[in-house]
């Protein structure tokens, strides 16, 4: 299958998606095999470079047009901590009041318009899934930038994106539980 990352003029982008029927089909596990795969290339410079491809954190099933809750985080955090993860029928079981949002602002593969302002989200979440990189159901527990970038792969499971929560009236504005990082 030639895999696609489409853009948020695609209304496919603000659907819904479908949970996975596990143990997964070969199509799905392709699918995630070339989400982590697309991450892992790029953030290679030289790749990333001659392909003409924005280096990304994660990626979503969605953005492929394919609408599963399937996704895909390839980054380190700040406590040196390596998030290499496809995750399927992801579930946030707990999260935090105290809210968190990225002092810069977020981005995504599949918007190429800035969108300036604080990506308002929780600080902390716990999220439940199957991952299909250890063969497991996981539990992660994480916070702060972490937090923020499995959030924003979430959201894309249900058709929304980071500037949907951006304040449009106040895009700068610190809420009072909130902390910027
Ligand atoms: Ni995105």
């Amino acid at each position: 299958m030639q895999y696609k990352i489409i853009k948020d003029t695609n209304p496919r982008l603000r659907k819904k998606s479908e949970e996975v029927s596990l143990p997964l089909s070969k199509e799905d596990e392709d699918t995630l095999n070339f989400m982590l795969d697309y991450l892992i290339k790029s953030q290679d410079d030289k790749y990333a470079t001659k392909h003409n491809v924005t280096p990304g954190v994660g990626l979503a099933a969605p953005q492929l047009g394919i609408l599963k809750r399937m996704f895909a985080v390839y980054f380190t955090d700040e406590n040196g901590n390596q998030h290499t993860h496809q995750l399927v029928n992801p579930k946030i079981v707990e999260q935090s009041v105290k809210e968190a949002a990225m002092k810069d602002g977020e981005g995504c593969l599949s918007v190429d318009k800035p969108h300036p302002g604080l990506v308002h989200r929780k600080y902390q979440i716990k999220l439940e899934a199957y991952d299909q990189y250890e063969k497991a159901n996981i539990t992660i527990d994480v916070s702060g930038y972490a937090a923020i970038v499995y959030q924003h792969e979430y959201d894309h499971l249900d058709g929304i994106l980071f500037y949907d929560r951006i304040d449009k009236n106040n895009p700068d504005k610190k809420k009072d539980n909130e902390i910027i990082i």
